[in-house]
């Protein structure tokens, strides 16, 4: 008997590990027949892959539903799927305000959902799975997998256990656990095998990755990626999201030994004042921050870096917003990402009555925002002259341009033909713009000789 085919439409909100989800989530219904497309118009599945972590997430999910449920009246068949953090969060108040949906399943609960069309099928009604089993679903993710492409993203890791104050991730993602040594090293060859040139392994706290590796010991992320880096044909490794106080010592020494990993580092602090830190349930300080930078900096001098601040959190005075400002000039970041305080239902900060008034967040990102693009802006403009290797992914934005990453992360167009792809190659930079690099390929004999 042949399968039926199927169109399958998947939506993408928020992070990273959301857009890895819904690859695996495809992978998991390719076997029924499901085969991924574009629009979710004519789709027989549609699921909204969401995300909690800032404001107005469900009434953007409610006004998608809106238009959804006229297009599933014209469709026969059609089943709507609410997955992510606000299925997680908001499950009932999904199934009470769109009773057409006719599947709710949290982040740690997707590899059900071959056993969940199964359900839906034989019985109408809906199927809600909003349980934490992240240990079952990482090992239904070891199956096979589509091509991601030359970059790749690899989850090694999820949930979380730091609670701090503002964050709903702890209670979305569900507790800090470690996928297995041996299952990330299987899913890296194959990733290469299938054309992956760089990887960054994924996880909420991604540094606190620990597990058992092949020889028995115990490892930490520093030593994951020493054996990552034997992996033929993958040249350049990353990992995201770390938190300050797992950036351990041997971690910091894998960006001095390991060339393969790249010197740039996303390290979210969210505020540079040690009141607002304590309020936040950081654990760490703002001098506890700086000292790992100045330790990643002696391990590796050109490493750039990348934060998260949040502005007004509450009981944020403005000494404290003086004090996130300081410590950015202290740094000097190479991009940065900044957020208004956002209340998430059910987080300590939440109830807290020190609430910042909007107007007074409005300012302080827009003082922390100046200083952040300025920072990029000057990061960009200091590479132009330079010489620096770049990861062709695909084509450029014109005809005759190719699209690439330098090892710091920023996006280069540079002319050159389209069989680079997938290739690293030094090239000369014209020029740093705010947000990109344009570059010019180095010509074949200078750049054996280099
Ligand atoms: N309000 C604003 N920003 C937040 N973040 C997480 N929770 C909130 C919130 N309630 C930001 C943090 C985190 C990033 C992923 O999102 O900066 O590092
Ligand atoms: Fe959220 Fe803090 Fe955990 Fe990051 S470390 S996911 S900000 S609770």
């Amino acid at each position: 008997m042949t399968t039926p085919r199927r169109r399958l439409h998947i939506q993408s909100w928020g992070c990273q590990m959301n857009v890895y989800d819904s690859h695996r989530m495809a992978d998991l219904l390719r076997p029924l027949g499901y085969e991924p497309c574009e629009t979710p118009a004519g789709a027989d599945m549609v699921i909204l892959n969401t995300c909690h972590i800032r404001e107005k997430a469900t009434e953007k999910l409610f006004s998608e539903l809106g238009r959804l449920r006229a297009l599933k009246a014209e469709t026969p068949g059609m089943v709507l799927a609410v997955a992510g953090c606000v299925a997680q969060a908001e499950a009932a108040e999904v199934a009470a305000r769109a009773p057409y949906v006719d599947m709710v399943f949290g982040p740690q609960s997707y590899h059900r959902l071959p056993e969940m069309v199964a359900r839906l099928s034989r019985a109408a009604g809906r199927v809600i799975v909003t349980e934490f089993e992240t240990d079952e679903k990482f090992d239904a993710l070891n199956g096979a997998s589509a091509p991601q492409g030359v970059t790749a993203f690899l989850t090694v890791q999820e949930g979380c256990d730091k609670f701090c104050a503002f964050c709903v991730v702890p209670y979305t993602r569900g507790a800090e656990r470690s996928r297995p040594a041996l299952h990330v090293l299987a899913e890296a060859r194959r990733l290469a095998a299938q054309g992956a040139r760089e990887v960054t392994l994924l996880g909420q706290n991604v540094n606190a990755w620990h597990g058992e590796g092949p020889d028995g010991r115990a490892w930490g992320l520093g030593r994951l990626l020493r054996a990552l880096a034997e992996i033929p044909g993958l040249a350049r490794l990353r990992y995201t999201t770390s938190h300050p106080r797992d950036m351990d010592a041997d971690l910091i020494a894998a960006h001095r030994d390991v060339p393969q990993v790249m010197p740039f580092l996303h390290l979210p602090i969210q505020s540079g004042s040690d009141r607002v830190l304590l309020a936040m349930n950081r654990g760490h300080t703002a001098d506890d921050f700086l000292r790992t930078v100045d330790a990643l900096r002696a391990a590796r001098p050109d490493i750039a870096l990348s934060s998260d601040f949040i502005a007004g959190h509450p009981g944020e005075r403005e000494a404290d917003h003086a004090a996130t400002l300081a410590l950015i000039g202290r740094v000097g970041f190479a991009q940065a990402f900044s957020f208004k305080y956002s209340p998430r239902p059910g987080t300590p900060a939440a109830a807290l009555t020190a609430h910042v008034p909007e107007a007074e967040k409005d300012r302080r990102l827009q003082e922390i925002q100046a200083l952040l693009r300025a920072q990029q802006a000057a990061f960009n403009a200091r590479m132009a002259g330079e010489t620096v290797e770049v990861l062709f992914t695909g084509p450029g934005r014109h005809p005759g341009q190719l699209s690439g990453r330098t090892p710091w992360l920023q996006p280069v167009h540079c002319d050159g033909p389209p069989s680079l792809a997938g290739h690293v190659r030094p090239v000369r930079i014209v020029a740093g713009h705010p947000n990109s690099l344009s570059a010019h390929l180095v010509p074949e004999p200078e750049a054996a000789a280099a």
